[in-house]
């Protein structure tokens, strides 16, 4: 820290993100897809695109906003895109949280939510999961704040359903609800069913997993075209161009794919179910995830000690040094070749122990 860092954020703790190695790894770590995007994104960068490239990018996002609202079936009014999710939810948590509104979220949930908290000044309110990491949504009714939940949940890969969460809108209605819907395309149903009840409630989706454009930063807010507005007043304020034209366009061209996005959504579906199955099979406790990663207590060895062999073994996983989850391990669905490397490389393992 230099002398000149402000005070103000002296204990900021910033988040940590997933390794992205330089060497070949199989790489398990940060929940990235491992199909390519839609051919149709290829198409869309021409070099005509790439000559575009001298002028701002359209500050409205118009092309993309519509694409991502005539597949949500709404209205361009109420969509607000942003540089992944990541901008998308911090705009969010800016916009409706403040020195009298904390944010309220899960003990065991995205590392992210506190991280802006701390560095916007805002107070968190920490709502422990269960034992069995499920959420309670009672827990939220009454809580008199804005609150973000991660559906799926990340790293546990639980999800509840629209009508499980709707108490939460109902119990709240001077509150926002954020939800983080980054894994949803995988199993889970879309709370943007239940846009058109709710002016407290923002989806909150990303291109990044389901949609194979993790590098191209695209993201996007659903609500109620005021709160868009509110999201817009923050944006505005902050980089009116955050989306550069390049993904703007990937974007785009991604979400007219319908069959494409469908069928990696199946595939990596069906990996899934498999690898967990051939998990639970070498002892492992493994969570019930919708998402497209699998959330896995080895038992054999403690997680810390998986972790290291597997990354030794060049396989890259996730793990937290944190309560509660200090032996548990989160295991991107990769391909089906990468999955029998992992089950490989486990059988291994435990034959050396
Ligand atoms: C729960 C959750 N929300 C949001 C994000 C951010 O995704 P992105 O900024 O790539 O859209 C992630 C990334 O891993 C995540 O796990």
């Amino acid at each position: 820290m230099s002398r000149f860092f402000t005070p103000a954020l002296s204990a900021l703790e910033p988040y940590t993100p997933g390794e992205q190695p330089r060497q070949r790894f199989v790489k398990l770590n940060t929940n990235e897809s491992p199909y390519p995007p839609s051919p149709m994104v290829r198409e869309a960068i021409t070099p005509e695109a790439v000559e575009r490239l001298r002028l701002y990018s359209d500050p409205a996002c118009t092309d993309l906003a519509a694409a991502i609202a005539e597949h949500c079936r709404l209205d361009p009014s109420w969509v607000m895109a942003g540089n992944g999710s990541d901008e998308v939810l911090a705009i969010a948590i800016r916009a409706f949280c403040g020195p009298d509104t904390p944010l309220a979220f899960a003990d065991i949930t995205y590392g992210f939510y506190p991280v802006w908290a701390a560095l916007f000044g805002i107070q968190t309110k920490i709502l422990p999961l269960a034992e069995d990491f499920s959420l309670s949504p009672a827990d939220y009714c009454g809580v008199g704040c804005t609150a973000v939940i991660a559906n799926p949940n990340a790293p546990t890969g639980l999800a509840l359903t629209p009508g499980q969460l709707e108490p939460i809108l109902q119990a709240n209605p001077n509150n926002v609800l954020i939800v983080d819907e980054a894994y949803v395309d995988f199993g889970a149903e879309s709370c943007r069913c239940l846009l058109d009840r709710y002016d407290n409630l923002l989806v909150v989706q990303t291109f990044s997993k389901s949609r194979s454009l993790a590098g191209g930063r695209v993201g996007f807010a659903l609500g109620h075209p005021a709160l868009i507005a509110d999201l817009n007043r923050v944006r505005f304020s902050l980089n009116p161009y955050n989306l550069n034209s390049l993904s703007i366009l990937a974007g785009a061209a991604s979400m007219r794919d319908e069959a494409y996005f469908s069928a990696c959504c199946a595939r990596i579906r069906a990996t899934r179910e498999k690898t967990a199955a051939a998990l639970v099979q070498r002892g492992c406790t493994v969570t019930d995830s919708l998402a497209n990663f699998l959330f896995v207590r080895p038992n054999r060895m403690p997680g810390r000690a998986l972790f290291a062999r597997l990354r030794e073994n060049g396989i890259l996983v996730r793990r937290w040094d944190a309560p509660r989850i200090a032996d548990w391990l989160r295991i991107t669905v990769g391909s089906e070749e990468e999955m029998q490397i992992l089950l490989d490389t486990i059988d291994r393992i435990w034959k050396e122990n």
